[in-house]
């Protein structure tokens, strides 16, 4: 199973079996995060890979899920640096469903022995992982998602790669399932823009543009697959068009 197969099958697994992975699974995990590119060069990330048997302070919450393995992803606080987050996390996350383990995001996963201390580096996001204790994988059916029509416009007709991308992207995780991808399609771009949060999401920690690098990382996935080169960019002139409720975040320019 590839990335891009991964995407149609992957799940949130809360249940875990607490047993140890070979450490030949764990050393591939560690070395595919650590050969993922950072979307943009300035941002500096560190992932730390933490057993639930070596924390003495587990902080049981109602949305922390207990699992024999975490992995957190600090980050420097440069500009798109939440993006990044999210399109780096999805890869992990994709690539270690595709090994026949299960994934879940933690966006507040409580370490009372703070892993990495440096200043510079903030905790962004993490992911609990290890062996399901049932099944690890969904048909993309029954995942509970949007239609395509609330979530994408198409300004021209668009053909079967452009239309697989955007059901890529519809399959995305994101925090309380918000999915606040919003996207225009034209012209061989797909222009991403994010639903503004409404008054519930801010009492709880805001993930909307971890989200989206998480929804940008499966279409550069799905383009990939459709042997397209994407290309990310901020294009000056669309972030200055006003798109009611949204807010404009990145391009990808499909060739
Ligand atoms: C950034 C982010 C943060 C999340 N935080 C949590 C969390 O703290 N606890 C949890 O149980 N699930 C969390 N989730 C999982 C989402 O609830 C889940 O992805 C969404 O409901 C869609 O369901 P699915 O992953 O099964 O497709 C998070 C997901 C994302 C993308």
């Amino acid at each position: 199973m590839n990335l891009y197969e991964a995407i149609f099958v992957r799940k949130s697994v809360r249940k875990y079996s607490m047993d140890k992975i070979d450490q030949n699974v764990i050393d591939h995990i560690m070395n595919f995060a650590d050969s993922i590119p950072m979307l943009f060069d300035d941002i500096k990330i560190k992932l730390e890979l933490v057993q639930l048997a070596d924390l003495k302070h587990f902080q049981s919450g109602i949305l922390t899920v207990k699992a024999p393995y975490y992995l957190v992803l600090y980050s420097t606080k440069e500009s798109g640096y939440l993006i990044n987050a999210g399109n780096i996390m999805e890869q992990i996350v994709l690539y270690i469903t595709a090994r026949g383990l299960g994934t879940c995001y933690i966006a507040n996963l409580n370490l009372k022995d703070k892993v990495v201390e440096e200043k510079e580096y903030e905790q962004v996001i993490a992911i609990a992982f290890g062996e399901g204790e049932n099944e690890v994988y969904r048909q993309s059916d029954k995942a509970k998602r949007l239609p395509v029509k609330s979530i994408a416009v198409f300004k021209e007709e668009a053909d079967k790669n452009i239309r697989a991308i955007v059901s890529a992207v519809r399959l995305a995780p994101s925090g309380m399932n918000g999915q606040p991808w919003r996207l225009v399609v034209y012209n061989n771009r797909i222009h991403l823009f994010s639903k503004k949060s409404g008054i519930i999401k801010s009492i709880v920690k805001e993930t909307r543009l971890i989200d989206m690098g998480i929804c940008l990382a499966h279409l550069l996935i799905a383009a990939e697959e459709m042997w397209l080169e994407g290309k990310a960019v901020t294009l000056s002139n669309i972030s200055s068009q006003n798109f009611k409720k949204n807010d404009y975040v990145i391009s990808v320019k499909l060739s």
